[in-house]
C-alpha cells in the first residue's frame, strides 16, 4: 500500500527521503514522488516517476537540495499508475504539496465543485482535491487551512502537507491510515510506517485517528482535527534497523521463514508460569472473574491472520472449552452482526492497520463489545483500539506474504487458550503437557527447516502443476487453507483447500493425475479417516504429497514433521508448506517478496 515519508531539519533532504521510500518498498507500490522546499526561497520543487524508487532517483536532478521535504510511494486506486497520478500533488501556483494515503470517498463531488470554480486538475487522483482545497483556503495558518479542508472530505487519510509560505513546518493528519512521527536531534521525521524511521530514530509518536500534528525541526505539537491540544508521549520502537535487512538471505521470505525458531522463542519468553502450569499475558486486561463469564469467542482477521484465527478458535475450544469461531473481518463488518455482551471478540492482525479489521473493531466498540487484539506491530491502530491483547513479537515482517507472523500468531493463541483454560477447567497435567509442547516448538521448527533441501526437490517436481488441492481435517483444515493461500500468492498456481471430509461431497470430481493433492495427515485420532481420503484420491490416480508424522503408504511422497501435542501440531505442519510454496515460486522464477497485485498492509477497503 502507499507509503509516506517526510523530514524537516538541517540535513540534505532528498537522499534521506529516497532512502525512506526504499524502506517502504516492501509495502507494494507502482509510482513514487518527492517534493523539497528550497532553503532560501521556500519554493517547492517536485519530481515524480511511474515505476520503482530507483526510477524516481534517476530523475532527481543534481541541484535538488533542501532541508524539508515529503515523499510518497503510491498504490493506484483512483487513476492508473502514471507520473501525473503519482504523489505529491501540487496546486497550480506551486504553493501547496501533499502526500496522502487512504481514499477520499466524496472526491468526485468535490472535483466537480472545484472544476466549476475554475480549478484545473492535473491528475485523476482523489488526493488532488485536497491539494486544491488547502490551496484555496484563506485561513491564516497552515494548520487551519488543513483542518478546514479535512472537514470537507469524507474518507480515510494519512496526510502530510507542505506550504511554500509556511516553510518552517510540515502539517500531518490521520484518519484511518497510519502516521508516525520520528523524533530526532533538532530534526523531525514523519512516516506511515516505522520501517522508514528506524535507521534515524527509535523515538516515535503514533497519531490517533482524528489527530493532527505540526512538526518543525526542533519541536512538534499534536492536536485534534477540532483544534484541541493533545498530549503525545514518545515511545521507543523495539525493532532495530538491522531487522529490516535481508541478513544474507536471497529474499525476505526466506529470511522470515528461517527466523521462526527465534521468533517463537520470543513470543514464549517471560510468559510461562510453571508454578501454576499456565501463562501470564500482561496486556490482556481481563481478570479471572471476567474470563469465567465469557460464553463465546469470535475471532476476526483477514487472509493469513484469519487462518491463524481459525487455528486459534480450535485451540480455545479444545483447551478452554469455550465455543469459538473465526470469521473474515471483511465479511463480518458488513453483515450487521449481532453483538452479544457475553462474547469476547478478538481481532487478529500482523500489521495492526488492516482497514477491514480496524473497521470491524470500531463497529464492535461502538456496539459496546469487549475486543482484544492479537497483533504484531506494537502501538498500531488495532492494538490501540482494542481493550487489551497479546503482542505476537514476531519482529518486523517485510515480505508481502506472511510466514513468521502466522506461526507466532498461532503460538500466541495457544498461550491465550492455555491461560483461559487454566482459569476454567483445564487440568494441571494438561497445562503442563501444553507448556512442554510449547517449549519444544523452536527446536522442532529448526528440525523441519533442516529438511529444506528435500522440500526444494519436491517443489521442483510439483511446480509444473496447473492447480493443486490441499486437504486437512479439523485441526488440519486451516493448515490446508493457509498452505493453499501461500502457494497461490507467490507461485500464481491455482490452489483449492477443502476439509478432507468434504472431498466426496463434490471436489473428488476434480481428482485426476494432473491435479496433485497435498494432505495434512497428523498421527491423531483422525488418522484412519485421513488415510481413507488418501485411498479415495489414489483410486482416482491422483498424486499425493502427505505432510505427516509417519510415512503414508498411499502417498507418492511424505514430508515428515516431528510430533508435538495434538493441539500444537498444526503449528509444525504449516512450516514445510511455507517452504513448499517458496521453492515452487522460486523454481517458477517469481518475484517472491513482491507478488503481483498484492500489498503488505491493506489500509484501504
Ligand atoms: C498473506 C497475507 C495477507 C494478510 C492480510 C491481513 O500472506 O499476508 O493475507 O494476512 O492482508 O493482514 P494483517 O495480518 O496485517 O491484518
Amino acid at each position: 500500500m502507499c507509503g509516506i515519508v517526510g523530514y524537516i531539519g538541517k540535513r540534505d533532504v532528498a537522499p534521506l527521503l529516497l532512502e525512506g521510500l526504499q524502506r517502504l518498498e516492501y509495502r507494494g507500490y507502482d509510482s513514487a514522488g518527492v517534493v523539497v522546499s528550497s532553503p532560501k526561497s521556500g519554493g517547492l520543487k517536485m519530481v515524480k516517476a511511474k515505476g520503482r524508487v530507483r526510477d524516481l532517483e534517476a530523475r532527481v536532478p543534481k541541484r535538488f537540495t533542501g532541508t524539508t521535504g515529503i515523499a510518497h510511494t503510491r498504490w493506484a486506486t483512483h487513476g492508473a499508475p502514471s507520473d501525473e497520478n503519482a504523489h505529491p500533488h501540487m496546486d497550480a501556483d506551486g504553493k501547496v504539496a501533499i502526500v496522502h494515503n487512504g481514499i477520499i470517498d466524496n472526491a468526485s463531488d468535490l472535483r466537480a465543485k472545484l472544476t466549476a470554480e475554475g480549478v484545473e486538475f492535473l491528475s485523476e487522483t482523489d488526493t488532488e482535491v485536497l491539494t486544491h482545497l488547502i490551496a484555496r483556503n484563506d485561513a491564516d495558518t497552515l494548520e487551519e487551512k488543513v483542518r478546514q479542508s479535512l472537514k470537507q472530505i469524507e474518507g480515510t487519510y494519512g496526510v502530510a502537507v507542505m506550504h511554500a509560505d509556511f516553510n518552517d513546518r510540515i502539517v500531518v493528519a490521520r484518519n484511518g491510515s497510519p502516521v508516525v512521527l520520528g523524533i530526532g536531534e533538532k530534526e523531525m521525521f514523519v512516516a506511515s510506517d516505522v520501517a522508514a524511521l528506524v535507521s534515524h530514530t527509535r523515538q516515535v509518536v503514533t497519531l490517533d485517528d482524528g489527530e493532527m500534528a505540526t512538526i518543525k525541526a526542533d519541536d512538534f505539537r499534536t492536536y485534534t482535527t477540532s483544534g484541541t491540544r493533545t498530549t503525545a508521549e514518545p515511545t521507543t520502537v523495539e525493532w532495530e534497523a538491522e531487522s529490516y535487512d535481508m541478513g544474507g538471505h536471497d529474499t525476505y521470505m526466506h529470511k522470515e521463514i528461517s527466523e521462526q525458531p527465534d521468533a517463537v522463542d520470543r513470543v514464549l519468553r517471560g510468559r510461562i508460569d510453571d508454578r501454576f502450569s499456565t501463562v501470564h499475558l500482561g496486556g490482556l486486561n481481563l481478570d479471572a472473574r471476567e474470563a469465567r463469564t465469557i460464553r463465546r469467542i469470535k475471532i476476526l482477521g483477514c487472509g493469513t491472520s484469519y487462518h491463524a484465527g481459525l487455528i486459534g478458535a480450535g485451540l480455545i475450544e479444545s483447551l478452554a472449552r469455550i465455543p469459538a469461531d473465526a470469521e473474515p473481518a471483511s465479511e463480518f463488518r458488513y453483515r450487521n452482526p449481532v453483538v452479544d455482551p457475553d462474547t469476547l471478540y478478538i481481532a487478529v492482525s500482523q500489521s495492526g492497520e488492516t482497514y477491514d479489521v480496524l473497521a470491524a473493531v470500531q463497529e464492535l466498540k461502538r456496539k459496546g463489545a469487549r475486543v482484544l487484539g492479537v497483533v504484531n506491530v506494537v502501538g498500531s491502530a488495532i492494538a490501540r483500539e482494542a481493550d487489551g491483547g497479546v503482542y505476537v513479537h514476531a519482529g518486523p515482517e517485510v515480505c508481502v506474504v506472511s510466514t513468521k507472523c502466522f506461526t507466532n500468531t498461532v503460538v500466541a493463541f495457544a498461550l491465550l487458550a492455555l491461560h483461559l483454560g487454566r482459569i476454567r477447567d483445564l487440568s494441571v497435567s494438561d497445562g503442563k503437557r501444553i507448556i512442554e509442547g510449547l517449549r519444544k516448538l523452536p527446536e522442532q521448527i529448526s528440525e523441519i527447516l533442516e529438511t529444506e533441501g528435500d522440500i526444494k526437490k519436491l517443489a521442483e517436481q510439483y511446480a509444473e502443476a496447473k492447480s493443486m488441492m490441499f486437504i486437512g481435517r479439523v485441526r488440519g483444515y486451516p493448515v490446508a487453507l493457509e498452505a493453499s493461500l501461500k502457494l497461490k500468492e507467490i507461485s500464481y498456481i491455482h490452489a483449492e483447500a477443502y476439509p478432507a471430509s468434504e472431498l466426496k461431497h463434490g471436489p473428488l470430481a476434480l481428482i485426476e493425475p494432473a491435479l496433485p493433492t497435498v494432505a495434512i495427515v497428523p498421527d491423531d485420532d483422525l488418522l484412519e479417516k485421513n488415510r481413507a481420503a488418501l485411498e479415495e484420491i489414489k483410486a482416482r490416480s491422483g498424486r499425493i504429497l502427505a505432510v505427516a508424522h509417519q510415512e503414508q503408504e498411499k502417498a507418492d511422497h511424505t514430508v515428515l514433521v516431528p510430533k508435538n501435542e495434538p493441539e500444537l501440531d498444526p503449528i509444525l505442519m504449516g512450516i514445510p508448506l511455507q517452504l513448499l510454496a517458496y521453492h515452487t515460486a522460486l523454481s517458477l522464477g517469481r518475484d517472491i517478496d513482491k507478488p503481483r497485485n498484492l500489498a503488505k498492509s491493506v489500509t484501504v477497503e
